[in-house]
């Protein structure tokens, strides 16, 4: 699909969503959570100027540590009832050398129905990674950024080969967008909340052990966002199963974010984009 037409779909459903997870919550006492991104590594093999993970903009990428990751990725499991779709990604995430023990981890669990592996085709795993990734659940997306790409045609022969479901995402099917710069926008608490019904982001972001609404209010919280302790639900401290359920409950349930006031998503301003434009040099994000 093209454009804006699968940002309005996805406005469109948004409020459905959110009334079915209301309703398995309320009648069933189950916490139903449909895309959960897990990033595994900041570093990139590419540098898009509009990542919208914001990647070139660290200075200092660093990796996860796998047990941490590990660690997390159960207190999670053992919360929810079901994740739909757990996305493994990065930056780039063949570039994660502990990579198959996080993907044993998620085909493991019973609750995660789907896995994805999400790459910019630049790196050929090795055939170790090729075999644990070779399982009906699991997918690995290749983004094709065209030249940027340099090793999506043997990535696609290497998965096709040894039995691991592949998609090639072409360039036009990628539709980009443009979140803008970090800056203060000054948005009212009203024109917040209409802002956030039509952005309808359903991807909740795994970022060290903080489970984020979305991937700009987490990477955002990284890049010096302010970063309200109520904005995420923290994985990383002892709590119990009942308080982490309940605050992921009211986190899908959220209104407004204060990150929305340092983004353009839902907006007029959230225009398509070039997909993969790479940076030259260092630059700020405007
Ligand atoms: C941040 S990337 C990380 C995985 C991998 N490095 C890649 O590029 O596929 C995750 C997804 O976000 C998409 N993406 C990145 N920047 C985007 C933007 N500005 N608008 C829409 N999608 C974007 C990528 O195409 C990819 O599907
Ligand atoms: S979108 Fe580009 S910069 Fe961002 S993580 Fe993917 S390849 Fe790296
Ligand atoms: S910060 Fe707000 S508007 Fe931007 S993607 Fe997240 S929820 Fe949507």
């Amino acid at each position: 699909m093209r454009g804006g037409g699968r940002e309005k779909i996805k406005a469109m459903l948004f409020p459905y969503y959110k009334l079915v997870c209301k309703l398995l919550w309320d009648f069933n006492n189950k916490l139903y959570l449909y895309h959960v991104e897990l990033p595994v590594t900041l570093r990139c093999s590419l540098r898009c100027k509009k990542c919208v993970f914001m990647m070139p903009y660290f200075e200092k990428p660093v990796d996860y540590d796998v047990n941490d990751l590990l660690l997390y990725m159960d207190r999670l499991f053992d919360c929810v009832d079901a994740i739909q779709i757990f996305r493994i990604l990065g930056g780039e995430p063949f570039l994660y050398p502990e990579l198959g023990k996080i993907v044993d981890k998620a085909l493991s669990s019973d609750k995660v129905k789907t896995v994805e592996v999400i790459t910019n085709g630049t790196i050929l795993p090795k055939n170790e990674l090729l075999e644990k990734m070779k399982d009906p659940k699991l997918t690995v997306q290749i983004s094709d950024y065209g030249r940027y790409s340099t090793h999506k045609t043997e990535l696609k022969q290497a998965c096709d080969e040894t039995g691991v479901r592949c998609i090639l995402r072409d360039e036009k099917e990628k539709n980009w967008f443009d979140s803008g710069g970090l800056e203060f926008r000054g948005r009212s608490a009203k024109e917040l909340k209409k802002q956030m019904r039509h952005c309808g982001n359903i991807c909740r972001n795994f970022l060290d052990g903080r489970l984020y609404y979305c991937p700009r209010a987490a990477f955002g919280a990284k890049l010096g966002i302010p970063d309200p302790e109520r904005e995420y639900v923290d994985f990383t401290s002892e709590k119990t199963r009942e308080q982490l359920r309940n605050e992921l409950y009211d986190l899908n349930r959220r209104k407004s974010l204060s990150a929305c006031n340092y983004c353009n998503e839902g907006t007029k301003l959230y225009v398509p984009i070039p997909v993969a434009e790479q940076m030259e040099s260092k630059q700020r994000l405007t």
